[in-house]
């Protein structure tokens, strides 16, 4: 009997072309903290594979070469962990540091006392985000749990002194700050503490989600009544004048803005606290529509130029960490960025064929038609039928 020969498939040529700009980069999952709103503080969570193990040497070596081979603009080392508890992760960043061009970013919650080598490894980057939800040291304390605030001041003005002695520039610093009923009341407070502390700007984030139900723990603003809504945006108002008032910034993300100009009007559309407000990088399109087969797609760029690698190894395409695009423990960055499932979920996506993808629902992206999706690729990446 004669097998059917599998037909190999023919990618488009705006398939194999890419953007690099973004890596992420999750060094651990495992966490020195138990936020109550984090997966990380449930036993189940931590149970499941890679989420609670630090990555191989082997694997954070291909990383490295992975920077400097795609050449990223940025390097972004987060994840659902915390770097500072990596061993060894001040020469990992060294190495970033020596083989790459790229912009070198770490989200870190500056919980523990940071040593002289660590100072210097968070010298060598360009932008620090600290996790700071309030300056309350119970409130903090009650959602942070293991965190006092006053270790997280004493790393910053030693980080700062440091950059002082040595005539090295400091990192630019952000306070990043998750939003609930109890963090959205202290706000205007969390401004003052940044501009006291010499951070540069605060990006306020909704909680999503907090995995103790129980009375007196943090609600998300999605599930808050309009009076309480009204109280927060209120307290953010504050915040911003505060720290533009200092020279200072604020981003917020655009959910939480939505959230906030249902129950404000100075953030509802045309309003004064919008002006200056800069976006966020995330951005969440309310999209309960789906695009339809073959004439619509997702407006989504990710692919193009993003990668994130898991402290397990697994290469994602996107923020979602859902679809797979490959293993550095068994293949080279080359491997995985010319293998098929990326090459897959591109075409599918230029296409608009997305049935069985994670893009069909994600409510990260527009929807556009696939004329749309073309051009906005070409721009990025060059002409379909050209060089
Ligand atoms: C998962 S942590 C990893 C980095 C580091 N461990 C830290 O906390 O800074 C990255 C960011 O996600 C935020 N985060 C965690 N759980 C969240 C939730 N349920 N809603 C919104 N943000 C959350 C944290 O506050 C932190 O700023
Ligand atoms: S410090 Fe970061 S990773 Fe750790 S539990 Fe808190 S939010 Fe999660």
């Amino acid at each position: 009997m004669k097998t059917q020969e599998a037909v190999p498939v023919e990618y488009r040529p705006l398939v194999s072309k890419s953007n690099w700009v973004h890596l992420s980069v999750e060094l651990t999952s495992k966490c020195n903290l138990r936020c109550v709103y984090c997966g990380k503080s449930k036993d189940s969570y931590n149970a499941l594979p890679g989420h609670d193990e630090h990555m191989a040497d082997a694997v954070s070596s291909r990383i490295v070469d992975l920077a400097q081979e795609l050449e990223f603009n940025e390097v972004n080392f987060n994840g659902t962990g915390e770097i500072s508890i990596f061993p060894g992760w001040t020469e990992t960043i060294d190495d970033f540091k020596k083989r790459s061009r790229s912009k070198l970013y770490v989200v870190t919650n500056f919980a523990k006392s940071l040593s002289e080598e660590e100072l210097d490894a968070f010298l060598k980057l360009d932008r620090i985000y600290i996790s700071v939800d309030t300056s309350d040291r119970e409130l903090l304390m009650h959602i942070r749990r293991k965190v006092d605030v006053r270790m997280i001041t004493h790393n910053i003005a030693r980080l700062r002194q440091k950059g002082i002695l040595e005539n090295r520039k400091v990192p630019w610093l952000r306070f990043n700050c998750v939003v609930s009923d109890l963090s959205g009341k202290r706000l205007h407070e969390l401004a003052a503490f940044a501009v006291a502390v010499g951070v540069d700007e605060i990006e306020m984030f909704p909680m999503n989600g907090c995995l103790n139900d129980a009375e007196g723990y943090p609600r998300p603003p999605s599930s808050l009544d309009s009076e309480r809504m009204r109280e927060i945006a209120e307290q953010a108002l504050q915040a911003k004048q505060l720290l533009e008032a200092h020279g200072k910034k604020l981003k917020v993300t655009e959910e939480l803005k939505r959230l906030m100009g249902e129950v404000h009007p100075e953030w509802s559309s045309g309003g004064k606290a919008l002006e200056g407000v800069e976006d966020s990088e995330e951005e969440i399109f309310k999209a309960p529509k789906l695009p339809e087969e073959g004439v619509e797609t997702r407006l989504c760029l990710q692919p193009w130029r993003r990668l994130l690698a898991g402290a397990d190894g697994r290469v994602y395409p996107c923020c979602r960490k859902a679809e797979v695009l490959g293993n550095l423990n068994e293949q080279t960055v080359q491997e995985v960025v010319s293998d098929t499932p990326l090459m897959e979920l591109r075409q599918a996506l230029l296409d608009g064929n997305l049935k069985g993808t994670i893009c069909r629902a994600c409510a990260n992206a527009p929807i556009g038609t696939v004329e749309e999706m073309q051009s906005r690729i070409e721009e990025l990446v060059g002409p379909e039928n050209g060089q």
